[in-house]
């Protein structure tokens, strides 16, 4: 008991399998460099304050550094009694300094240490995952401007919508991208960076972390669910690299798209994290409770996760293959009945009776087992006479997609107004 930071009015032994459950060391090791930088800024502090002389703080800095290089060589010893990285520190301190390694904690808790070491961090991993995202937004961009002339089906409910660019599609993923890297950084710089007051509000910094994970991986998981139902034979739009697929121990012609299928598991996972971590804070009293040493493992496992989720997709967006003909084969004249209700708006129907009439032009040539545009002059002057000769020019899928040149369109302009936008804010960054 004497071993133990708080052991002096105690005189049972604490349970084994109490010693155990109450321990963190097993996962908060992660945060050994944070916390002898913590305690470095501290003992500084200390000095200035005059509660340790200046060969005191000599003392402590020379220990903390060695503590620090037998951390980064490995050699560290975990003693049973450390029960999380501030009292293995502080322990290994003493031994080696003796006496003034107990004054580095005048003033201080271990909750002000959990905090400190926690943004510290934070804001090394958000720095990673910021190039991450980066990285990623990155490759997007150079794909939608390479493959910029290549058309597809937009779908809504999962139902062939209206043609659009290929490279729209990756562009509204890379668009959501640096939302979520201007919200990571926002956070960082004006989250991580404030001052809080102690332990009150200080564990929110962290759920904002744990739900911005939660939402990028839920951008992500969307952008993979696509790309799964783009890459099976039905579809053969794209074709997933072999780096990136695994096969069937069963049935040889397997191609099995699991980079995909995890990058869309790994957005429940951590909304998981997320939702539990709010479980855990919801109805918890002000201040530190020791409910709150549950949020370290929520915080390592969501970098981990995110991290390795942003560079499994830049490595399946990089590798991917197009199949163009098979995208552009998969247009169909019906989705350009939104065009042809235009037309009419064009000649000042108004655009509910156009949509209507359209509509019914959709039905005689599903009655007539047509197409849209096999449609005779006949039967559309039946629908509406307004319909002339040049409806012919509207059954052009390059031209249809050339009408959307507003901001975000699917216009090859407005696309490479996109693209020029996000290249430039990949580089500022
Ligand atoms: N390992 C603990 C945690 O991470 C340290 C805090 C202990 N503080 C206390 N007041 N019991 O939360």
């Amino acid at each position: 008991l004497g071993t133990k930071l708080w052991g002096g009015r105690f005189v049972g032994n604490t349970d084994p399998v109490m010693e155990s459950f109450n321990a963190s060391i097993a996962y908060d090791q992660r945060m050994w460099d944070a916390d002898i930088r913590g305690s470095k800024a501290y003992v500084k502090a200390l000095e200035k304050a005059q509660l340790v002389s200046m060969e005191e703080n000599q003392k402590i800095l020379h220990g903390l550094d060695q503590i620090a290089d037998e951390w980064a060589k490995g050699t560290f010893e975990i003693k049973p009694g450390d029960e999380d990285i501030h009292t293995a520190n502080e322990r290994r301190l003493k031994e080696l300094i003796g006496a003034p390694g107990g004054k580095l904690h005048t003033g201080r808790s271990r909750n002000d240490q959990v905090v400190t070491d926690m943004r510290l961090w934070l804001r090394d991993a958000i720095a990673t995952l910021t190039s991450d995202a980066l990285q990623l937004i990155s490759t997007m961009v150079e794909r939608a401007a390479v493959e910029i002339n290549v058309l597809f089906p937009g779908y809504t409910h999962l139902q062939r919508a209206q043609p659009i660019r290929w490279s729209h599609w990756i562009l509204s993923g890379a668009i959501a991208g640096t939302y979520l890297a201007y919200d990571l950084l926002f956070f960082f710089k004006y989250e991580i960076g404030r001052i809080f007051s102690l332990c009150f509000f200080c564990v929110f910094f962290l759920a904002e972390f744990l739900f911005w994970a939660s939402l990028c991986l839920t951008h992500l998981s969307k952008m993979a669910e696509d790309l799964m139902l783009y890459s099976t034979k039905e579809f053969s739009f794209v074709t997933l690299s072999d780096a990136y697929s695994t096969g069937s121990s069963l049935m040889p012609q397997k191609r099995n798209a699991d980079s995909l299928e995890l990058i869309r598991s790994k957005a429940g996972r951590l909304f998981g994290r997320c939702a539990g971590f709010m479980m855990t804070l919801k109805g918890l009293p002000s201040t530190y409770n020791k409910d709150l040493q549950e949020d370290k493992e929520a915080m390592f496992d969501c970098y981990d996760t995110v991290h390795a989720v942003l560079q499994v997709t830049t490595g399946v967006l990089s590798t991917l293959k197009i199949n163009q003909s098979v995208m552009e084969a998969a247009l169909s004249p019906d989705m350009l009945a939104t065009d042809l209700a235009y037309y009419l708006v064009r000649k000042g129907v108004p655009f509910r009776d156009a949509h209507s009439l359209s509509g019914k032009a959709v039905f005689t040539a599903e009655s007539k087992n047509v197409s849209l545009n096999q449609l005779t002059k006949e039967d559309l002057i039946a629908i509406s006479p307004l319909f002339e000769d040049d409806v012919s020019s509207l059954w052009d899928y390059q031209s249809s997609v050339e009408q959307y040149s507003a901001p975000g369109g699917t216009a090859k302009s407005s696309v490479e107004t996109q693209v020029e936008h996000l290249r430039k804010w990949t580089k500022i960054l």
